[in-house]
């Protein structure tokens, strides 16, 4: 949906409901307390412009904190967080958008979605999601690790096609019937995991691209991500991964070497949690 973008820090891509989303954001799984909060504060310095949270990472309110403390507009900041698998179903996931309201410290959130699916619990939990996207309370709704068949039956009774599905993806988990089933029904993808975890960072293509284009393995990764069109939301901890996560907008991979790190998708070197 962004093949038109130029990439730039600044560049956002249109989402199918007209809300303009950042390309690159702070994932926050595994970042508590005053770490969190850090990190955050130090992200928002440095131009990031998307965090990504969910109840389950317990530090909504750190980063609501750190919103605040910001100065930002809170308009300028694109929040995105999730309902967790408990909250799933009509009632519990209103319920849950509120608390995490609550403890966001903010009227609405950027983003809004189903955390993980859950059979049975898909399409009421969804007609929640479109409630609280008419009430106001959230501005573009999704899902997240979402199959083609849980797409296929989610499009079936929707009203509002999901603006974006959140999912594993870097050079090694690409699943690319679900990239052109997204594409062709204008849900945009957004990558998480797209430094691996960490695990494969030093694999020998990686470390051989990123000696040529005297680069991080971490911004190849991230550079082929979105050269690809993606959305990422790399987690970081240090003020030097923050930095160096960011400043991917100078270069670009030249065909070969994306085919290169294409080819990447058989080797495995995934370490799961
Ligand atoms: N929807 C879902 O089900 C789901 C699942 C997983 C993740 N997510 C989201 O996606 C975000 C990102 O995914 P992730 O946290 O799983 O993994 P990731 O972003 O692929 O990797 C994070 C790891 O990479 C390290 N790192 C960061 N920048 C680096 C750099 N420049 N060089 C070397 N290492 C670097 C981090 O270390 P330091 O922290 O020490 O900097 C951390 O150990 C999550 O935080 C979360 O917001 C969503």
């Amino acid at each position: 949906m962004n093949d038109d973008i130029e990439l730039s820090p600044d560049a956002r891509v249109e989402l199918n409901d007209g809300n303009r989303m950042p390309l690159i954001g702070l994932g926050t799984w595994g970042l508590r307390g005053e770490t969190c909060y850090r990190a955050v504060r130090e992200a928002l310095d440095i131009g990031y412009r998307l965090i990504d949270t969910a109840p389950l990472y317990h530090n909504e309110e750190e980063i609501g904190r750190a919103l605040r403390d910001s100065g930002i507009d809170r308009d300028e900041v694109f929040l995105t967080t999730k309902v967790g698998t408990s909250d799933m179903g009509y009632e519990s996931a209103i319920r849950a958008c509120q608390d995490s309201l609550g403890r966001l410290g903010v009227d609405q959130v950027d983003l809004y979605l189903i955390h993980w699916p859950s059979e049975g619990k898909n399409l009421d939990t969804w007609k929640a999601l479109e409630q609280l996207r008419s009430r106001g309370l959230v501005r573009s709704i999704g899902v997240s690790n979402f199959t083609v068949p849980m797409l296929d039956e989610l499009l079936f009774s929707a009203r509002v096609v999901p603006a974006v599905n959140q999912i594993e993806i870097n050079p090694f988990v690409y699943d690319r019937e679900l990239v052109r089933f997204c594409s062709n029904n204008r849900i945009h993808l957004e990558a998480y995991s797209p430094l691996t975890r960490g695990n494969c960072l030093q694999e020998k293509e990686v470390l051989q691209i990123a000696n040529a284009y005297e680069r991080s393995p971490a911004q190849i990764l991230l550079r082929w991500a979105l050269q690809k069109g993606l959305t990422v939301i790399p987690k970081a901890t240090s003020s030097a991964h923050l930095r160096e996560n960011y400043n991917i907008f100078d270069f670009e991979l030249y065909f070969g070497d994306m085919d290169k790190l294409d080819a990447l998708n058989t080797v495995n070197c995934l370490i799961d949690v």
